[in-house]
């Protein structure tokens, strides 16, 4: 989705929004630009595709004396990804310039409204009616032209708003679009969309919640409810990440250092939440009882794409050993379906960013219908942590490569110490299967730190094989389902080649009629519960020629006898399967798609942070 910088204080503003926009690029977006003010003047630049190209028209504005400006990443909602349509825009006479993200619902009458008035347009985009409605009601206090223009908007939108009329001041407004301050006594203010952005500068940092607007100048901000009108005791946190982890350290890929980096991400997720003496699982800030499980007899998942993945693992685990039945819904069908959600409903959601569209109206809806909300995430005082009853964070640190991996493995490691959690507020489990489970989350960990440079070794043996093939599947059972689904959609999205997943036992109520000696079929076969059925949907797919590549267990040398392709992985309690056998899948779609060439970290038509719907 789009990226909002902006920038106030003694900093020459124009690097100091490139090197933003730069942090945001793994959101997604097809075009970009900057504003700042010099002599009184609003200078702007704006251009197609990526950021350098941006960069190379500006070259000479680097060292412009400005110190107040704004920054956009555009990711084309109305109006294609042209110069044109690129943020900042304008107003007619050119003093008042504003970004946006979101999408402006009203933006058509808005438009017919403000052209009757005479107001002339250049763009395509619901973003420039903002601009040309701010100026309709300005006249010499910006702050009120800003709420008056808001006020008459509907739908979701993050702003900046920057006039010479005002030149020491930035306005924004969030409302259903993230929107973050950063703040600094020697750096300045700061503005923008994701916390990255903010890291080279300052970890001191404002929420906007929805329905804010704040007023940012070099050494001060204020925030102002825009319901109230009042001024708002705003906290400011600090974030426990630095710029270094949001930079790719010597990898190619931030996706692969990312791969790399889930065995932290495990330890990280898991420390301090499990004592093995006891076998006791501490969530604190999940705010859950004993007397609000005893009133749970449902719960609901909710979650989007890789999340989603994540919590059907979690169904498993959940109702193997919290005996809690659990639905696991895609959050964009949960918003829309007739939901039989009430205070015996347990909902919770999955969620990297803290910020999906979808996912935050489906925790909405649920809490308004007397469901207590809990939320898995990664991003520290993202709205979904904010408006949950309890979260269970995620300790993967920043994920900038849009693929997800490592909040993924911290998602399954977080959603097994819930498991764990509710299965000994129920009293479901022993303590001594409490402690058999929590150590080998722990060391599962070390596990995957060991096979990690193993496993992408084996990989890039086979790929030359199949990385110019044009379709893939991915099969499992039980555990290893779900992973199949996760390791089709990581391939589609980074390589572009079309693959999807299957339940194995699925493959002959339909998929199978594909098979043939060109399908190259992934089959994830450990040597669990469910092995012995694995191993007959695999002889299905031999007896029809497809081309296996096979993960498994270690020592199984039958596998070998169906084909080359067998990457080996340690025997590891069945339970922690879905991690272990997740690197692999990931793995293949990294190796395939930097093999092709992709632009493995921001795949085309893609963003990082779903905050529309
Ligand atoms: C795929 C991927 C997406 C996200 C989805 C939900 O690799 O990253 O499918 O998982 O957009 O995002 P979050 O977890 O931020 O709610």
């Amino acid at each position: 989705m789009c990226g909002i910088v902006g920038y106030c204080g003694p900093r020459r503003v124009v690097p100091v929004v490139l090197e933003g926009l730069r942090r945001l690029e793994y959101r997604g977006y097809d075009s970009a630009g900057i504003v700042y003010l010099e002599n009184g003047k609003l200078i702007k630049h704006r251009s197609e595709g990526k950021l350098s190209n941006l960069e190379m028209i500006i070259d000479s504005a680097i060292i412009a004396p400005a110190h107040i400006g704004l920054g956009h990443t555009r990711w084309a909602t109305h109006g294609a990804p042209t110069t044109n349509n690129a943020h900042p825009h304008s107003d007619c006479s050119g003093d008042l310039v504003v970004v946006h993200n979101g999408i402006i619902e009203n933006y058509h009458s808005l438009r017919e409204e403000l052209k009757s008035k005479g107001h002339r347009f250049s763009s395509e985009t619901d973003t420039e009616v903002l601009a040309h409605l701010i100026e309709e009601y300005l006249e010499d206090d910006l702050v009120s032209a800003v709420k008056e223009a808001v006020g008459r908007v509907e739908g979701s939108y993050a702003i900046g708003v920057l006039w010479t009329g005002l030149p020491d001041t930035l306005i924004a407004v969030r409302n259903q679009s993230p929107l973050v301050l950063g703040t600094s006594t020697e750096q300045g203010t700061f503005l923008a969309s994701d916390i990255p952005a903010l890291l080279p500068y300052t970890n001191e940092v404002v929420f906007l919640d929805d329905m804010e607007l704040a007023v940012l100048k070099a050494d001060s901000f204020k925030v102002y409810s825009l319901i109230s009108g009042s001024l708002l005791d705003k906290e400011v946190k600090t974030i426990n990440w630095n710029a270094g982890m949001a930079e790719k350290g010597g990898f190619k890929h931030f996706m692969l250092k990312e791969i790399f980096e889930q065995p932290q991400a495990i330890t990280n997720t898991v420390s301090g939440r499990i004592n093995l003496e006891s076998g006791s699982v501490e969530l604190p800030e999940v705010n859950f009882g004993k007397e609000d499980i005893g009133r749970i007899d449902r719960i609901f998942l909710v979650a989007c794409g890789t999340s989603w993945h994540a919590a059907l693992v979690a169904k498993y685990w959940i109702e193997k050993f919290a005996h809690i039945p659990v639905d696991v819904d895609i959050a964009s069908e949960f918003r829309y379906r007739h939901l039989l959600v009430n205070d015996r409903v347990l909902t919770v959601s999955i969620s990297q960013s803290g910020e999906t569209a979808d996912t935050l109206a489906g925790i909405r809806l649920a809490r308004k219908l007397g469901s207590k909300v809990i939320t898995i995430c990664n991003v520290v005082g993202s709205t979904m942590t904010r408006e949950a009853d309890g979260t269970v964070y995620t300790h993967a640190g920043p994920e900038i490569g849009v693929a997800s991996t490592k909040a993924f493995i911290s998602q399954l490691a977080a959603l097994f110490l819930f498991t764990l959690f509710l299965a000994q507020k129920k009293r479901t489990i022993s303590p001594e299967k409490s402690r058999e489970l929590g150590k080998a989350l722990i060391d599962i960990a070390t596990v995957v730190e060991q096979e990690l440079p193993r496993i992408q070794a084996d990989i890039v043996k086979l790929i030359d094989n199949f990385y110019d093939c044009r379709d893939f599947l991915f099969v499992g059972r039980g555990l290893s389902f779900p992973i199949a689904l996760e390791g089709a959609l990581k391939l589609k999205e980074i390589s572009y080649i079309h693959a999807e997943g299957y339940a194995s036992g699925e493959l002959k109520h339909g998929p199978i009629a594909l098979i043939d000696k060109e399908m190259p079929i992934l089959a994830l076969v450990p040597q669990d519960d469910v092995y012995q059925k694995s191993l007959s949907n695999v002889e299905e797919i031999k007896a029809r020629q497809g081309r296996l590549i096979l993960i498994g267990t270690e020592g199984d040398s039958h596998l070998r006898k169906l084909t080359e392709d067998v990457i080996y992985l340690p025997k590891v309690p069945d339970e922690m399967n879905p991690i272990l056998y997740t690197i692999p899948a990931q793995l293949l779609a990294y190796e395939i798609a930097s093999k092709r060439g992709c632009d493995v970290d921001q795949p085309r038509n893609l963003a990082k942070s779903v905050t529309v719907e």
